[in-house]
């Protein structure tokens, strides 16, 4: 198991908008946020100045070998095709007793967004697609788990959270994957969702309370 140094340098890859990394900035930490956005660059920006940021492609990264304690990715992997380029660069650049970190938030899995996911999956597949056929998230994670040397998995956070049928309409429309399909397309699939939640729940307003979860995935690796 590595054992970080009281004050890792970390690198936050993907870092967008600063969502995760602003605490980090806000602490004086050795931090470093990277994203191939200039404008996710900007919005963190504007959250918080002061930020190490750097734009540049995450399969490139303008580091040395081994310069960081740690690397942060959340949420980077989702409809990413180049996602094995980008789990290389973070080993190139993670000193070997370091850790990988991945982020993810979770929902629960009988909660309304996985409710309307499943009927989104049967709109556009006819059917639930296999759950890792051509999710680059849970390859990413698979060869991650096979590579490492050890892989532990903490709740970083939980919260309560209320969620409508329209809260996963709009924010599913900016989805990495959904919006590669055709602008048609997807403008009749959410239709159809719309019109199966109004069914299924009375109105795309209902509101459930959840439990959110934000989970981190911590890998070393014998190097
Ligand atoms: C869903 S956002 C997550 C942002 C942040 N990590 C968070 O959780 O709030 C994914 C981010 O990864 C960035 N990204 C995608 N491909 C990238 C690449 N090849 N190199 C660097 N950043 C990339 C996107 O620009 C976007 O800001």
């Amino acid at each position: 198991m590595s054992a970080l140094p009281p004050h890792p340098k970390l690198l936050d890859l993907g870092a967008g908008s600063g969502r995760i990394g602003w605490p980090f900035v806000r602490a004086h930490d050795d931090y470093v946020g990277v994203d191939l956005s200039f404008g996710m660059l900007r919005a963190f920006r504007q959250r918080c100045a002061g930020a190490a940021l750097v734009q540049a492609d995450g399969c490139a990264l303008p580091f040395a070998d081994r310069s960081f304690d740690g690397v942060l990715l959340v949420q980077v992997f989702g409809g990413l095709k180049r996602w094995r380029a980008l789990i290389e660069e973070s080993l190139r650049v993670l000193r070997p007793q370091g850790a990988l970190l991945l982020g993810r938030t979770r929902r629960p899995d009988g909660g309304i967004d996985a409710r309307m996911k499943r009927q989104l999956d049967l709109i556009l597949h006819g059917s639930a697609p296999p759950a890792e056929a051509g999710n680059s998230r849970a390859e990413a994670e698979l060869q991650l788990e096979e590579r490492a040397a050890t892989v532990s998995v903490i709740d970083a956070a939980t919260w309560d959270a209320t969620c409508t049928p329209r809260d996963f309409i709009e924010r599913h429309d900016g989805g990495a994957r959904f919006s590669k399909l055709p602008a048609e397309l997807r403008g009749r699939a959410l239709r159809q969702l719309a019109d199966w939640a109004v069914r299924q729940f009375g109105s795309l307003d209902a509101r459930f309370p959840e439990t959110h979860r934000f989970t981190l995935r911590i890998f070393t690796f014998e190097r």
